[in-house]
């Protein structure tokens, strides 16, 4: 390739297409340094990152006691496997579980969402001796055989035909939907307890209340997907248990995402119940619970803990929800915490992300298209809530 006069942002551009498979429309941005709640380009700009790599960096990008942690840990073991013990993962397990609502008492370690989704449903057939899992209309599970064959959002599905069969659908928010398909071949009903790439879609909180009744009554198993929900997203360490939700505990809750703080990690946390069914060799996969990525587990609830995100993320949606009222294209913020959905009175979701990217603040679209949506760093401070609703302000008056 001839990369004589290109910029290094021309050249990344160039090779990234010749020798990458075209899987996602990207940004017009080469990062190569993160700080907080900003980006730095490989030409030198700052961009204001409302994403968070798609709801990854909840820590904020580059904390420092993530980083320290996994240069120390680098510098002692990379990795071993599940076959020997390790301290750092004992501290991982010891610490998730404890941030876990009541009766979540077992932690086992992936490296992925849909990885964390693939063994909540093996655990509940396991469990219950029974096939078939129930999510629903407008839920994202991840994108391997069974997780895809979970996801009922938009044509996700169809792309990983042929599906795995023992999947059902109900209606999201409706429990007489749910009702009608919850017979004795059943194992567990599966959701996002806030739907997020759907465009923001909570249930009310009767109908997470209801579910949980319904599961007991039937023997079914509760999973909540807490990928992009759960380690503080919604202002709680989970979605499970906080009021929001009718203080519902599931049987078994997901995480990935913010787990690692971008260190490549998934998890299942369940009951001791749950746990009883399950004997050696049911569950595996070599990486894991792997050092580099407990250490990065440790230090990022740590780093939640001592920061004091948990609250600031609370703040902050009472802030921002502030701060958008007045302004005529938002109809409704969705969402909690900071996972927040800004519903316009108009199909420009798509249009607003475009135009705020020029002005050099990331948010992110959904399967709405009047739903813009913003999963940023919890350690956003009222001055870049600032920053991005003048901004929007701006770009609203002229479209
Ligand atoms: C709710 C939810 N579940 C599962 C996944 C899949 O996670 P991963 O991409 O880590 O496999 C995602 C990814 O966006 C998600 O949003």
């Amino acid at each position: 390739m001839k990369t004589g006069k290109m910029t290094i942002f021309e050249q990344t551009v160039a090779r990234e297409n010749e020798f990458q498979l075209a899987t996602y429309k990207k940004m017009p941005v080469a990062a190569v340094r993160g700080r907080g709640a900003w980006i730095e380009t490989s030409g030198g700009e700052r961009y204001l990152d409302l994403y968070g790599g798609h709801a990854v960096a909840a820590t904020g990008h580059c904390h420092p006691h993530v980083v320290e942690a996994i240069r120390a840990q680098a510098g002692e073991l990379l990795f071993y496997s599940n076959l020997v013990y390790s301290e750092v993962r004992a501290r991982a397990a010891e610490k998730l579980v404890s941030c876990a609502p009541v009766g979540i008492t077992k932690a086992f370690f992936c490296n992925s969402g849909t990885e964390a989704n693939e063994n909540a449903m093996r655990l509940a057939r396991m469990g219950t001796g029974r096939e078939n899992i129930i999510t629903f209309t407008g839920g994202f599970h991840g994108r391997t055989a069974d997780a895809i064959s979970a996801t009922f959002l938009g044509k996700y599905r169809e792309l990983g035909r042929p599906n795995v069969p023992g999947h059902m659908c109900a209606e999201f928010g409706s429990i007489a939907s749910v009702a009608a398909l919850a017979d004795e071949t059943v194992a567990a009903v599966m959701l996002e307890p806030i739907q997020s790439m759907a465009g923001v879609r909570q249930a009310q909180s009767e109908f997470y209340y209801m579910l949980r009744e319904l599961c007991n009554e039937r023997g079914m198993l509760l999973i909540y997907d807490e990928v992009q929900t759960g380690i503080g997203r919604t202002g709680e360490w989970f979605f499970a248990g906080s009021d929001r939700g009718a203080c519902v505990v599931p049987d078994i809750i997901t995480l990935a995402k913010a787990l690692g703080s971008g260190v490549p990690v998934g998890a299942c946390l369940t009951t001791e119940a749950v746990a009883s069914y399950i004997k050696e060799n049911d569950l595996g996969t070599t990486f894991g619970g792997g050092m580099l990525a407990m250490a990065a587990v440790n230090a990022t609830l740590e780093a939640i803990e001592r920061d004091g995100m948990l609250e600031n993320a609370r703040t902050l949606e009472e802030y921002l929800r502030e701060s958008l009222k007045g302004v005529p294209q938002v109809a409704r913020v969705r969402g909690a915490g900071l996972l927040l959905g800004l519903e316009f009175t108009d199909e420009i979701a798509a249009q607003v992300h475009q135009v705020l990217l020029g002005e050099r603040i990331i948010t992110g679209t959904s399967s709405d298209a009047r739903v813009l949506r913003l999963l940023p760093p919890l350690c956003l401070q009222r001055a870049e809530v600032d920053l991005f609703v003048d901004a929007l302000r701006r770009v609203l008056s002229v479209l």
